[in-house]
Order: C-alpha cells, then sequence, then structure tokens
C-alpha cells in the first residue's frame, strides 16, 4: 500500500524535485501539496507549485496556500539561492491547476482528522509554520499521522549562521512548536543533505529522460548548482528537500539515529539551532531520529525512476 502524504513546502528548486519524487512513486500516494513562506513570498511559492503541478499534470493532487509570515519574526527569503521567482532558471510559465479553497493548516487538519489513524504521513521541506498552525488548529492531530518527515535542521553546523539551518531559523518558533508535539519526527538535516549531490552524471540522467519534465528538472539544477557554487562553494547542488521524500520510499537509503530534538529559539549566536542530543543510546521512548548518512546510487535511482514515471 502507498503511504498517503502531505507535503508541505516552499518550492523552491529542490522543493519541486521532492514534489516530482513524491508524486512520481509507486510508494506515495501524494494527497495534497501546502505552500508556506520560505524560500520567497507565499503568493510566489504557490504559483510556483501550481506551475510544477502543470507541468507534471497532477491532476490528482490537491493544492492549498499556507502561512503568508513565520509565527512571530519577520520572513526573510532566500533570494541568492532561489532567485527573484524562488524557483529562477527556467523560463516562467503560466499554472493552469486551480488552489484548493482552504487555507493549508486547515487541509492538513481536515485530511488528518477524517483518514484513519496512521493513515496520513506529514512531509515539510520548509520552515513548519504551517505544521505549527496546524496543530494549535487541532492538537489531536499529532496523535494520528504516522510520522512527520522533515527537511530541516543540522547537528552540527547550520548554512545560515554557523548554528541553524534556513527552514529552522526563518520560524525557530513554530520548529520548536512541532518537535514538542507528541508525533515521530524524522529529521533530515544537513548532514545528510549536503550529501544529496546532484553530481553532472545525475544530471545527464534526468535530461536523457528526454522529454519537457526532465528539461525543466535539468533547468531548475543548472540554476541551483550554479548559486550553489556561488554563495557556498558546492561543486554539485545539494537537493536537500528529496531526503524526506526518499526517506518514506526507502527508509534503508539512510542512516539514521534515533536521538532527542530540540529547538534553540533565544541563544544569541545559536538562534535556530536544532540540538540534537546525542551523548547516550536514546530511550524507547524517543520519538526522534535523524539521518546521518545516505547511499548516494540508491538515493538518486529511487530519484530518477520516480520522475521518469511520471511520463
Ligand atoms: C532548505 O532551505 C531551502 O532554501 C531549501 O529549499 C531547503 O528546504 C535547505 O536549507
Ligand atoms: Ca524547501
Amino acid at each position: 500500500m502507498p503511504r498517503k502524504i502531505i507535503l508541505d513546502c516552499d518550492p523552491g528548486h529542490d522543493d519541486a524535485l521532492a514534489i516530482l519524487a513524491a508524486y512520481g512513486s509507486p510508494a506515495i500516494e501524494l494527497l495534497a501539496v501546502t505552500t508556506v513562506c520560505g524560500n520567497q513570498t507565499v503568493d510566489l511559492v504557490t504559483h510556483n507549485a501550481l506551475v510544477i503541478g502543470t507541468v507534471a499534470g497532477m491532476r490528482t493532487v490537491k493544492f492549498a496556500r499556507g502561512a503568508e509570515s513565520p509565527l512571530r519574526r519577520e520572513h526573510k527569503a532566500a533570494p541568492d539561492i532561489h532567485g527573484d521567482s524562488g524557483m529562477d532558471g527556467p523560463a516562467p510559465r503560466e499554472a493552469d491547476i486551480q488552489l484548493d479553497p482552504r487555507a493549508a493548516t486547515q487541509l492538513i487538519v481536515e485530511t488528518v482528522m477524517t483518514s484513519d489513524p496512521g493513515e496520513i504521513t506529514l512531509v515539510a521541506t520548509a520552515p513548519l509554520t504551517n505544521l505549527a498552525l496546524a496543530l494549535r488548529l487541532e492538537p489531536a492531530i499529532a496523535g494520528r499521522v504516522a510520522e512527520v518527515a522533515i527537511m530541516g535542521g543540522a547537528i552540527g553546523q547550520g548554512n545560515m549562521t554557523a548554528s541553524a539551518e534556513f527552514n529552522i531559523l526563518v520560524d525557530p518558533e513554530a520548529a520548536k512548536e512541532v518537535f514538542e508535539a507528541a508525533w515521530p519526527i524524522t529529521m533530515m538535516g544537513l548532514e545528510v543533505s549536503h550529501q544529496a549531490l546532484a553530481t553532472p552524471d545525475v544530471r545527464t540522467r534526468i535530461r536523457a529522460l528526454g522529454n519537457d519534465l526532465g528539461t525543466f528538472v535539468d533547468e531548475l539544477l543548472e540554476f541551483f548548482e550554479a548559486r550553489y557554487l556561488e554563495h557556498q562553494h558546492f561543486e554539485a547542488a545539494p537537493v536537500h528537500d528529496l531526503c524526506p521524500v526518499v526517506y518514506l520510499i526507502d527508509p534503508t537509503v539512510f542512516d539514521l539515529v534515533r536521538a532527542p530534538i530540540a529547538v534553540e529559539t533565544k541563544g544569541e549566536l545559536t538562534d535556530g539551532r536544532t540540538v540534537v542530543d546525542l551523548r547516550l543510546p536514546a530511550g524507547l521512548d524517543c520519538r526522534h531520529q535523524v539521518g546521518t548518512g545516505l547511499d548516494h546510487a540508491r538515493f538518486w535511482d529511487i530519484v530518477v525512476e520516480s520522475i521518469a514515471a511520471i511520463g
């Protein structure tokens, strides 16, 4: 049985690949894509999500717009990495998919509460504002989702500051509420996402799909690669947001460690840090696990096969 997921995101180049891999994989039934301000304003990332849905012909998937600002802070976008549109690279396209009339939080709560316990898995590849708001709207969702798989945080160094990764730093208060809720969380932080590199052979395989979708994805990767080279000195782009999706398709691709995770919201130098306590083996009651490594070949086989399956 495919896992039913709602993907909360801010496309975003790597979010785009996450959406496509989730949609194309037979191991996942993508019920909905919800958007939140992050890489760009919520209006821009919502348009980008609808464009991705249009390019891939995602007629069975609902799309809903979410929070336009973090819980308490001013929103800071990431145009240096994702461009002014949030998804620069491919020529601008029109979207021909309609938004669901519900707000993202409403859609998440209604979907979880009207499904069987354990039927829905949440994936977040963006700041955690929508998930925190959904928890506030209906705290019972914490006991009903199978799992929350997140791209965000780091065990060690961040990418926005020495301590903090982008998705957590945009809305640390929301991340704190999400990590403190009583649901199982798998955190894919920078230790794994920096291994999810779209190397030249990966880009060749995607171009070789030979269709509009393959061209679109490669144009995204081309822009992303150039920005990562310029700003963070990466030779190939780390496609962070694929990590939680590939984890749900096949968790054996990753090395995982169970450990309690907390979010720093007040530190002068450590604001937005995910504090992962690896001092001792975690107790059986620990609800958190963190990715520490991945099998690059198997990871990209899954991604390329999933995108190829869209046709
Ligand atoms: C995360 O930040 C965003 O720019 C990416 O889409 C990814 O979700 C990586 O730190
Ligand atoms: Ca993202």
